[in-house]
């Protein structure tokens, strides 16, 4: 049994404790779903006034939908389009304040009010995004973009689809 206690008022110990649960939950694990599985899991439980937290994967010309916890969303995002689609073509963070002031913003919850998506990166090419959504407008902040910036730095070596999963051989009748 898993059971990570991270609870801190300030950010940056928030984000140093969620940071190392996150790497002790994905170490010598090679499937990338698994580990957005339970990171996902783990945001959902660690980080306060969330209605949604998951992953969008990068699918060749647009973005598939990931493991998340919330609410269903949405499935194929092309990139350029909305918050997850604007990290995702300029790897960039997007911290969004208001979403109805954004242009193009995508609707999955209508309760969504502010939403952060950061992009994840491994050598150079993008293997994913991290969208948070919050029900509070402004809920996001610049430590929470350095902290999932670090989060997403630090284990995308473990996010990356490529990496084979350890499948059992199938044996043929
Ligand atoms: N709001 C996002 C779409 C994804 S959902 O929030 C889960 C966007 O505009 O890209």
């Amino acid at each position: 049994m898993y059971d990570f206690r991270i609870a801190a008022d300030d950010k940056r110990e928030l984000y140093r404790q969620l940071i190392q649960a996150a790497d002790a939950l994905t170490d010598g694990e090679p499937d990338a779903v698994a580990n957005m599985a339970n990171i996902s899991a783990l945001l959902w439980e660690s980080l306060p006034d969330l209605n949604w937290a998951g992953f969008y994967r990068n699918g060749g010309d647009e973005l598939v939908l990931g493991p998340f916890q919330g609410r269903a969303a949405c499935i194929r995002i092309p990139f350029g389009k909305g918050v997850c689609g604007a990290a995702a073509a300029s790897q960039e963070p997007q911290c969004v304040e208001d979403v109805h002031a954004f242009p193009g913003h995508i609707t999955c919850d209508s309760a969504s009010r502010s939403e952060l998506v950061v992009p994840i990166v491994h050598q150079g090419e993008l293997i994913a995004v991290l969208d948070l959504d919050s029900p509070s407008l402004a809920r996001f902040d610049a430590e929470d973009v350095a902290g999932c910036l670090e989060l997403a730095q630090t284990l995308a070596p473990r996010l990356t689809l490529g990496r084979k999963s350890p499948g059992r051989e199938l044996k043929k009748s």
